[in-house]
């Protein structure tokens, strides 16, 4: 008899997914970008009147009442929207839409690590197009790698810029293949390229009820397209992606955006707070569009961030990314989760340098 390692698939031999968050959940945890701001106050108020006594039955096959609530939102047609259990789930569903064994996907480097991840499980050919020093896209670079799949962030992640939209534009409207635009954070900076999007062929913009909505335990994330691409998504994704709790939330979210409204608001504060205090203690803080802080590190970020973890902190290292070396990413959150973090840095940072 085979062992299961023998029955491994030979093509996903060295594929294995990143890891999000530590098992320790006691840990403060500043490394996945979640909105450490709270649960948005949707989920409360349709607990309260949800009819559980519904729950044997299935949920509709697509989301359609999330998909009418979001196409008015957006001013598209449910045709053209699919939602699927996280953002996560998108990017998987158009990787296995569109990819071939050994095409090309197309990514700049370094941006969110899910979308290599994608692509290689979907056996992928990658392609990284390493960022210039100041984190703008190698447009012309990006658009000969001739890629059937490219993955941009807007703004991106980890670097926290906005890239710059006729980059992006041009990416959209001169790539042969699809170009994904993930939008995880862009309600952190007002920023919008859905109309850019829509009107290139194929381009397949990427939302997420995690970041700014404060709902990253639910998993709710939606691409909108034109009605040809999000066919395409539809004959591959499994049916009743969302449970018709988490649909029937995300509708009451949408409909009261006073929170999230509210938590950018004060997000911004804290960062800006935080920002400073870590420039005070040497580090290189860069401008953030997002709801974290990249940062170059005085120390070598392998022991700071084993340091920090070590006494209850999680934030994310960097140090191996290119144009990153000695970099560590930290979520901003509510001013006494940040003082928290503060109290535990600086001594430890005064340890280090000395
Ligand atoms: C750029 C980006 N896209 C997508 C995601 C995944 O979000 P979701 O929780 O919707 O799967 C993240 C999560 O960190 C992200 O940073």
């Amino acid at each position: 008899m085979p062992s299961i390692g023998e029955l491994r698939r030979r093509a996903l031999e060295s594929l294995s997914r990143p890891s999000y968050t530590l098992a320790n959940t006691n840990i403060l945890s500043l490394n996945n970008n979640a909105n450490l701001f709270g649960v948005n106050p949707a989920v409360k108020e349709v607990a309260e009147s949800f009819d559980f006594s519904r729950l044997w039955a299935y949920p509709s096959e697509d989301s359609d009442a999330l998909r009418l609530r979001l196409a008015s939102e957006f001013d598209a047609s449910p045709t053209e929207i699919i939602v699927g259990n996280g953002s996560d789930d998108l990017l998987d569903i158009v990787c296995k839409s569109f990819i071939n064994p050994g095409d090309v996907f197309c990514q700049p480097t370094p941006t969110f690590r899910m979308y290599k991840f994608y692509a290689q499980a979907n056996f992928a050919s990658i392609d990284e197009k390493v960022l210039n020093d100041d984190f703008s896209l190698r447009t012309d670079d990006i658009i000969l790698a001739r890629a059937k799949l490219v993955a941009l962030c807007q703004p991106n992640n980890p670097t926290a810029n906005l890239m710059d939209p006729r980059d992006v534009r041009r990416i959209l409207s001169e790539s042969e293949g699809i170009t994904i635009l993930d939008e995880a954070y862009s309600d952190f900076c007002d920023s919008d390229m859905l109309a850019d999007v829509m009107e290139s062929e194929r381009g397949i913009d990427i939302r997420t009820f995690s970041k700014a909505y404060g709902l990253a335990g639910l998993r709710v994330g939606f691409a909108i397209s034109r009605k040809e691409i999000v066919d395409e998504l539809r004959r591959v994704r499994t049916p009743f992606g969302l449970n018709s709790f988490t649909e029937a939330v995300a509708i009451a979210a949408l409909d009261n955006k006073g929170w999230v409204t509210e938590k950018i608001q004060e997000m911004k504060v804290e960062r800006e707070r935080l920002s400073r205090q870590m420039q005070s203690l040497g580090f290189q803080v860069y401008p953030s569009d997002c709801n974290f802080l990249l940062c170059g590190s005085p120390v070598s970020t392998d022991k700071l961030v084993g340091a920090l973890e070590a006494r209850g902190v999680a934030i994310r290292d960097f140090g191996s990314y290119p144009l990153l070396e000695n970099h560590v990413r930290v979520t901003v959150g509510p001013r006494a989760l940040m003082d928290r973090y503060l109290e535990i840095l600086r001594p430890l940072m005064a340890e280090v340098l000395t």
